[in-house]
């Protein structure tokens, strides 16, 4: 077997939580590869709404095996709170969830360095989510990190403190006040409950597994336009957020990957500071982030809306090889009167169709198409027959721009509010 992998193609928020729980049905192990509690991914079903942070999103399907690979970094305070918080709901978390001992912990000072650095970068912030996520793959690739393997090993403690000193320093170069005896407790109650689960030499078990025919989806979190190498730099998360880093992540090589299912929002959002060429600073922008409710699922803080754009997701599907789209939130474009879609950019005087490099200096200007909205309720229809004309030939449009088949559109938050369009597509 192949294991598929299931991505953001924009700048994060797209619906990924709700799209893996729609297809965890179909999968025996549900994987996460990259990021940490930076990501909030969120599910709703029967009235319950719920954030996952670190967990993957198959944790609610009771068959489902769930791992957190190598490449998530990990606070274990947060993690407690997510596994406390899915207690509560009745999920025994210790049944189905595995994780790597390579996965790297985020220290209470990693999240203090993540405050300062911002801090220190003033109107240049990155606008982090300041979870250490930062700093924590800085110590990953500095090769000074604490793994979960660690955790278990008689001199943890002297490694801690060892790091800590060290973390120590940075603070004090920042001049940023703190006090971590506030945030140790929490912290080292989550590294005891981290000992209470399964953990182990996860590329080993996704291997197997793989060999034994089981059927993995591999969940991304952040958006593609948020990678570490082809964002829009320095104004990116600190991982691997394409297909890529699923091989990375997970341990899987790169013949291993089947389907790439790329999720797409309706329109675009993005949180955080830097480019955004199709940005709405007026009503529109507004009325998009009410109707759609753009409010972080981790800080709360209000998304940024624009227009979709095609040129970057070009750019995204091209860098990641995706199969297939999914489309979420295509019921919040119903507030609008015209629709606009980016197809190109004005950069430099010259028309193009790609993302260039200095894209993050705001150096290109959008090219639009409009279209007609629908102005028409989607949440309660069950059948793709029944979307309005118009959602169709937005749909359509957007499939010979990007020449990808759009195979489900999400038209609600909501578990059972979307729609397969493998009828419409296999009709041609
Ligand atoms: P993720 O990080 O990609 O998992 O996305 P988030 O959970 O951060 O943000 C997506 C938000 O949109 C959540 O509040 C979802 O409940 C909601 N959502 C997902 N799909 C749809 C949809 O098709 N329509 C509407 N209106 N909301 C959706
Ligand atoms: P999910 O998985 C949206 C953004 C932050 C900031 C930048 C760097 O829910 O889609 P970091 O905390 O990683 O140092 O922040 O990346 N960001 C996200 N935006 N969704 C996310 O995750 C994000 N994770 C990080 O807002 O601009
Ligand atoms: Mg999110």
């Amino acid at each position: 077997m192949k294991a598929d992998v299931l991505l953001g193609l924009q700048w994060g928020d797209e619906g990924k939580g709700k799209v893996v729980d729609v297809l965890t049905p179909q999968y025996d192990v549900i994987a996460r590869f990259q990021g940490g509690p930076n990501a909030g991914h969120t599910l709703e079903f029967n009235g319950i709404k719920h954030v996952l942070h670190t967990i993957p999103s198959g944790i609610f399907r009771p068959d489902a095996i769930n791992i957190i690979g190598n490449g998530v970094v990990i606070d274990p305070g947060i993690f407690k709170k997510e596994v406390d918080s899915l207690k509560a709901r009745g999920v025994d978390v210790h049944k189905n969830l595995i994780i790597s001992e390579r996965a790297h912990l985020i220290l209470p000072t990693h999240r203090l360095i993540d405050a300062a650095s911002e801090a220190s970068k003033g109107k240049n912030k990155i606008g982090s989510t300041l979870k250490g996520i930062g700093p924590t793959y800085m110590d990953k690739t500095g090769r000074n990190g604490l793994r979960i393997g660690d955790i278990d090993s008689p001199d943890f403690k002297e490694k801690y403190l060892a790091l800590v000193n060290k973390h120590a320093q940075l603070l004090k170069f920042h001049q940023y006040e703190y006090n971590l005896q506030e945030l140790e407790p929490t912290w080292f109650e989550g590294i005891e409950l981290l000992k209470t689960f399964q953990r182990t030499n996860t590329e080993y078990l996704l291997n197997q597994y793989l060999a034994q025919g089981k059927t993995v989806l591999a969940e991304g979190a952040q958006g593609s336009l948020l990678d570490i190498e082809f964002g829009s730099y320095p104004f990116v998360t600190s991982s691997n957020t394409l297909c890529s880093g699923a091989c990375i992540g997970l341990g899987l090589p790169p013949s291993k990957i089947g389907n790439v299912y790329g999720i797409v929002k309706a329109y675009s959002t993005r949180v955080g500071s830097g480019p955004f060429p199709t940005e709405l600073l007026n009503e529109t922008g507004e009325l998009l982030r009410k109707a759609g409710n753009e409010f972080g699922s981790t800080t709360g803080r209000p998304r940024r809306c624009g227009w979709l754009d095609l040129p970057s997701l070009r750019y995204t599907i091209m860098l990641s090889g995706v199969t297939e789209i999914i489309m979420t939130k295509a019921d919040v474009l119903n507030v609008i009167d015209t629709i606009k879609i980016c197809t190109h950019y004005k950069h430099k005087g010259k028309t193009i169709d790609y993302v260039p490099y200095d894209v993050a200096d705001n150096t290109v200007e959008p090219v639009y198409v409009e279209m007609k909205s629908w102005k028409k309720d989607l949440t309660k229809l069950s059948n793709i027959e029944d979307i309005p004309l118009e959602l169709n030939n937005y749909i359509k449009f957007i499939e010979k721009e990007l020449k990808i088949p759009i195979t489900f559109v999400s038209v609600g938050p909501d578990r059972t509010q979307i729609l397969n369009r493998t009828s419409v597509l296999q009709a041609g």
